[in-house]
């Protein structure tokens, strides 16, 4: 019996020594995979859209799109951010939500210096909707915190418009457009549809072109059928990290209803009206992504 207790030994030794090589091994390897997975969620990519776009450039109104900020899990360098859309000196930018998902008033000091970095840098409107984690994370679902927040934004400049189940119209060259800003779908589940109506006939008697923006693309599904001439919205960060057949929607994400049929990035169109969904600029959980960048979104649509 004695014989046998140093083989013994030697086994657990041996046996021990591979877990470690092989624990070793799986450590450098997700080493490797975060330092690859967080270069790419820096690449800012600037990605041209066009709707209803006309022959001459003048006929066009040109604005920039961005969404999901995430500025506690911001990757890309939030001096190229601006720099990147003054530099194609929009007529307007749209934000669809998503500053933080955190309470953390450094987060909201954050986002208000962002912001007001991009008004001085752009020089044109901002017009915002917001995100299920601004009301969930940012403002602690407090509607004191949030009306706070936005008497802070406007503060910084009248031009900045936050759109809560509301609308703006923008006036270039005789022309308008009508920007209708819908409520997350978190606290927006009806009703929307009703509001489309209402604006689109405001934007019918002003032969203006009519934009709806929301957070989250699944809102389409309750605006039914020709709602808007186009609409935008976030949300999805394309997937973050992307798996095959949206897996990462369907096994993490499942409430996400349009994403888990396959729509959850880009150009596209939806009960008859074009959409724009962005993969954002921030990250969630992790400073991470693999398959899609955050982008902004340079688009031009064409007057009526
Ligand atoms: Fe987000």
């Amino acid at each position: 019996m004695n014989e046998f207790i140093p083989l013994l030994i030697l086994e657990s030794h041996v046996f021990l020594r591979n877990l470690l090589i092989i624990l070793l091994i799986l450590i450098i390897f997700a080493l490797l995979c975060y330092i690859l997975f967080n270069s790419i969620a820096k690449k800012l990519k600037v990605k041209r859209v066009t709707f209803y776009e006309n022959s001459s450039e003048r006929d066009n109104f040109k604005f920039i799109f961005i969404s999901d900020l995430h500025i506690n899990c911001l990757p890309v360098d939030r001096r190229k951010i601006v720099s990147e859309i003054a530099a194609e000196s929009p007529d307007f930018i749209v934000f669809t939500g998503d500053f933080a998902h955190s309470d953390e008033e450094k987060y909201k000091k954050e986002s208000l210096d962002f912001f007001a970095s991009l008004i001085d840098a752009a020089a044109c409107p901002i017009y915002i909707t917001y995100g299920n984690h601004d009301i969930r994370d940012f403002f602690s679902s407090d509607r004191l915190k949030r009306d706070a927040f936005t008497r802070a934004l406007t503060d910084i400049s009248p031009r900045i418009r936050v759109l809560e189940n509301t609308y703006e119209i923008f006036r270039k060259n005789g022309s308008s457009i009508v920007i209708g800003g819908l409520n997350d779908i978190t606290e927006n589940e009806s009703g929307g549809k009703d509001l489309c109506a209402k604006w689109k006939n405001i934007a019918d008697s002003e032969n203006a072109r009519f934009m709806t923006i929301s957070h989250n693309p699944d809102i389409l599904l309750t605006l039914g059928e020709d709602f808007a001439d186009f609409f935008l919205a976030g949300h999805t960060h394309a997937g973050q990290i992307r798996l095959p057949f949206h897996a990462e929607f369907k096994i993490l994400r499942m409430h996400d209803k349009l994403p888990c049929r396959g729509i959850y990035y880009g150009k596209t169109v939806f009960n008859n009206v074009p959409i724009y969904i962005t993969s954002g600029l921030g990250c969630s959980i992790l400073p991470i992504r693999f398959g899609t960048y955050p982008e902004i979104v340079l688009i031009e649509t064409g007057m009526k």
